[in-house]
């Protein structure tokens, strides 16, 4: 079994750290926030991950944490880089703190395999080994490993990934590293460098442009009467296609994909390829985010102001407390920009949002949210949310009107119910329009058509 730093606890770095020591490993894991590390020694897990606390509890005899860079490099061989790189205003990505890493590194005293796990830019690899060599740490050996978890499946992603991708310029490296994983009994990339930092990009990205393609075609559907999840069903069993990520609904957000997709298209922009589908893929999922309010509008008349809108869910998904790049945040703004009333619920994200969104109400439980609502917006998909008793929001609510921005609720149910249910590429279901909000468009709209699909 190996020793290991990792240096970060964010997100990647806390998951990797964990699951290093979890596959047997002795883990060091530091970082310069001083709060962080004191509450992980005291057994407090900053983020919110599920599994991540027991895991941590479970290999506590072979996971350390510290501030001191001298207790982080003392003996790893390998030294696992999970450092935050956010965007700038450019869309650049910032790399300043993987810099500081580099400044910082242990000088000679054996061997070590520095492991960039941070999503850095095609090149970057390549740049630090200059670096490197310029200042004569020839015991330093380079080796991008990218990450692919999923916020709130972290721990399964890295314990049973699709794949392991090592880059790295020298055989012995890559196979060291490879090692690593091989109690994981998943394929292992081998790879140069910058290939295993575009296979982390063009991942993103591909999977990016799978969301933006497959809400263009729900639009689509609206104005035809098919139907976009069965459309998906039907694409998806083609072996080519495959079934994942053609879950129509109001734009992907989080810490990756935003990021990621800006990032490849101001790469390939500044190394002078101008990169137009992600131009595309951007542009579709920002006008995605904000064709909940042409629905209202539809639905409810085109005076927004002084329309009670509950939103329920705030985080980017399900299981995670992140907000950031959330659909919720661009459609409350735009709510509230068109002077309605908003008031929105999350299990767990709320206090993330209160200060980017001071003006909108927070309340203790959906069914607050839903009191006197005007209409209810479905924004992430929380179970809670998928077995609310919906009789009792229908007696709640102002007007029993469902606009559900993830294609999760039973519409044809909630029809039963007396609501009026619009999905996002979804055919209404037969009884829609017992209560009629808005006037005729309702009844004549081709979105509300009835598919036998
Ligand atoms: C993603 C990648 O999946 C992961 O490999 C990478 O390392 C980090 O970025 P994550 O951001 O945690 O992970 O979330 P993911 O589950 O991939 O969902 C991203 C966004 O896309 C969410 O907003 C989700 O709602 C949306 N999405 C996903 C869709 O709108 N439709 C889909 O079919 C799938």
């Amino acid at each position: 079994m190996s020793r290991i730093t990792v240096i970060g606890v964010g997100y990647v770095g806390l998951v990797t750290a964990v699951c290093l020591a979890e596959l047997g490993h002795d883990v060091t894991a530091m970082d310069i926030d001083t709060a962080k590390i004191d509450g992980l020694k005291a057994g407090e897990v900053p983020i919110y991950e599920p599994g991540l606390t027991e895991l941590i509890a479970k290999n506590r005899d072979r996971l350390s944490f510290t501030t001191d860079p001298v207790e982080a490099y003392a003996s790893g061989e390998f030294i696992f880089v999970c450092v935050d790189t956010p965007p700038t205003y450019s869309g650049d990505a910032d790399l300043s703190r993987i810099w500081s890493v580099i400044e910082n590194l242990p000088p000679e005293d054996g061997e070590r395999i520095l492991i960039v796990k941070s999503t850095v830019p095609v090149g970057t690899g390549a740049a630090i080994k200059v670096t490197l060599a310029q200042r004569g740490y020839e015991h330093i050996r380079y080796c991008s490993n990218p990450e692919f978890l999923r916020e709130g499946s972290a721990i399964h992603d890295f314990l049973h990934p699709d794949r392991v991708v090592v880059g790295a310029d020298d055989a012995p490296t890559r196979d060291k590293v490879g090692a690593l994983y091989e109690p994981l009994h998943a394929p292992i990339v081998k790879t140069s460098v910058p290939s295993a930092e575009m296979i982390k990009y063009a991942s993103n990205a591909f999977l990016a442009t799978k969301i933006s393609f497959i809400n263009e075609i729900a639009n689509v559907c609206e104005q035809t009467g098919a139907d976009v999840r069965t459309v998906a069903q039907g694409m998806g069993l083609d072996e080519r296609i495959g079934p994942h990520f053609l879950q129509a609904g109001i734009g992907y957000g989080g810490s990756c994909f935003p990021k990621d997709v800006s990032a490849l298209k101001q790469l390939a922009g500044n190394s002078g390829y101008h990169f137009q589908l992600l131009t595309a893929v951007i542009e579709v999922n920002e006008l995605q985010k904000r064709r909940v309010i042409g629905k209202l509008k539809r639905l409810l008349g085109p005076e927004l102001r002084g329309k009670h809108i509950a939103l329920l869910g705030l985080a980017f998904k399900p299981n995670t407390d992140d907000v950031r790049e959330a659909s919720s945040i661009v459609l409350a703004g735009r709510l509230l920009a068109e002077g309605a009333h908003v008031v929105a619920h999350d299990p767990i994200a709320m206090e993330h949002i209160r200060g980017m969104l001071p003006s909108v109400i927070l309340a203790a439980d959906p069914y607050e949210a839903l009191e006197e609502a005007d209409a209810a917006v479905l924004v992430t998909e929380w179970p809670e949310y998928l077995e609310l008793d919906w009789e009792r929001a229908r007696d709640l609510m102002a007007q029993p009107l469902v606009v559900d921005g993830r294609n999760s609720l039973d519409g044809e149910a909630l029809a039963r119910l007396g609501f009026v249910y619009e999905g996002v590429g979804t055919a209404a279901p037969e009884d829609v329009g017992t209560a009629t909000p808005g006037g005729d468009d309702m009844n004549t709209s081709p979105s509300h058509r009835v598919v036998m699909d």
